[in-house]
């Protein structure tokens, strides 16, 4: 292993070749890609700029618990260079918590049932229409349009602009062209600005009322919100939302395709699908976030000095040994199946958490109900990625009708 210029001169530790963005290994299985790398409780490695990777449950989730000693300002790996903070992801408390409890004043109240209930409406639409078919390509025909469900209701996009929401909030991620992709953010902060324009002249359209009216009727330290913290604010809400439901359905499908009894148990048994979507996201931790250190630690029995990275890969926590038995497997009773970190843990757990497993629990409960056995075509080569969220690209599933 090569250290270089961005390895510490005095390291005591451990140093591997590690990079999640680019390991070849990411293509074909981006949750067992780093099984390799298990051996070690810590280490470091030079890639993209240097930081530090811990491999175990416990671990990481000391570092998410203390947000003293490690900071979400500016962890970006490889870092960027960017002016704009995303609100609340990327402040620490006391900041953090004052936007935070907005969002989940929200998402806790009548408008998280709401958004909930819309999820479930599209579900049952998308697999009545999908089931006589024998066929479809599950990212694209089913969990994407379940995602745009979500952000729909969660904007209370009005029916009319709906084709046009859903065609920005795919661009936003999926443009391979970046000029297209900063076309669709600009698109989307002027969606926010128009609906706060509308909010201000004619009070809130529908009865629960948007995440953007919530935002626009809220105060912060007994002020209203400025125009920019309401964008930036919905915008880390799209950010958020966008890819990361469509990956973690995507790949819990991927699973169940391999493994057709877990299919025939979630069909004869419904009330499994709530069991099955923790272990499912356990397995599948789609998400790697990071943090900074703000002082000279010790973390995992190495020492960690203050303005270094560290990378916590949330399904190297899913599939820890040390704290889940047999972890590579699905096992819908297993006791501690919802420790799972795959919406983080402590100050930032994911405000969407509920209504993402929610919407997870009806896709596994409606589609058994009427597919009860399907599998990915033989001869499919299916196409990973990794990085800051890992991706699949498509998923054909056949089914007979
Ligand atoms: C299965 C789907 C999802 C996964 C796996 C996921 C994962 C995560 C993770 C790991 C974090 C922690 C970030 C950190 O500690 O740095 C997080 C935070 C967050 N998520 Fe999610 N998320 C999902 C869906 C959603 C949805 C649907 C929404 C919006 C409705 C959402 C909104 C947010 C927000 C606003 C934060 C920042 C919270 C804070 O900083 O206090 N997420 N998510």
């Amino acid at each position: 292993v090569s250290a270089n210029s961005t390895t510490p001169a005095d390291l005591d530790a451990p140093v591997r070749d590690f990079n999640h963005h680019s390991d070849p290994a990411v293509r074909v299985d981006p949750f067992t890609a780093f099984d390799r790398f298990r051996d070690e409780r810590v280490f470091w490695t030079p890639e993209l700029d240097g930081f530090w990777v811990l491999t175990r449950y416990a671990d990481i989730r000391a570092v998410l618990r203390d947000t003293e000693t490690f900071s979400n300002q500016s962890t970006s790996i490889p870092p960027i260079d960017w002016s704009r903070r995303l609100i609340p992801v990327e402040l620490d408390p006391p900041d953090h918590g004052r936007y935070r409890t907005l969002l989940t004043r929200y998402l806790n109240g009548p408008a998280g049932t709401a958004i909930a209930a819309a999820v479930d409406r599209e579900c049952v639409r998308l697999v009545e229409r999908l089931a006589p078919a024998g066929e479809c390509e599950l990212v694209a025909d089913f969990a994407r349009p379940l995602q745009n469900a979500l952000l729909i209701a969660l904007f209370d996009v009005p029916d009319d602009e709906v084709p046009d929401f859903a065609r920005v909030a795919g661009d936003l991620v999926q443009a391979s062209d970046p000029a297209r992709r900063g076309r669709a953010a600009r698109d989307i902060m002027s969606y926010v600005d128009r609906a706060v324009a509308e909010y201000r002249a004619h009070g809130a359209r529908g009865e629960t009322g948007s995440l953007v009216e919530h935002l626009a009727g809220s105060e912060i330290e007994g002020r209203p919100l400025h125009q920019e913290e309401l964008v930036n604010i919905s915008f880390l809400m799209t950010m958020a939302s966008i890819e990361t439901l469509v990956t973690s359905v995507s790949f819990s499908f991927r699973y169940l395709a391999d493994h057709p009894e877990h299919q025939r148990r979630l069909a004869a048994d419904p009330g499994v699908a709530a069991a099955a979507a923790d272990e499912l996201l356990r397995l599948h931790s789609v998400v790697s976030i990071s943090r900074v250190v703000t002082r000279d630690t010790e973390v995992a029995g190495t020492r960690i000095r203050a303005g270094e990275r560290i990378l916590l890969c949330l399904s190297l926590a899913g599939r820890d040994p040390h704290h889940y038995p047999d972890p590579a497997s699905a096992d819908f009773e297993r006791d501690n199946r919802a420790s799972h970190l795959a919406f983080g843990f402590g100050a930032h757990r994911c405000v969407g958490a509920k209504v993402a497993t929610s919407g997870l629990t009806t896709a596994l409960r409606e589609w058994h109900a009427a597919v009860p056995e399907y599998a990915v075509p033989a001869g499919t080569v299916l196409v990973t990625g990794g990085g800051a969220a890992a991706s699949l690209e498509r998923l054909p599933l056949r089914w007979s009708v």
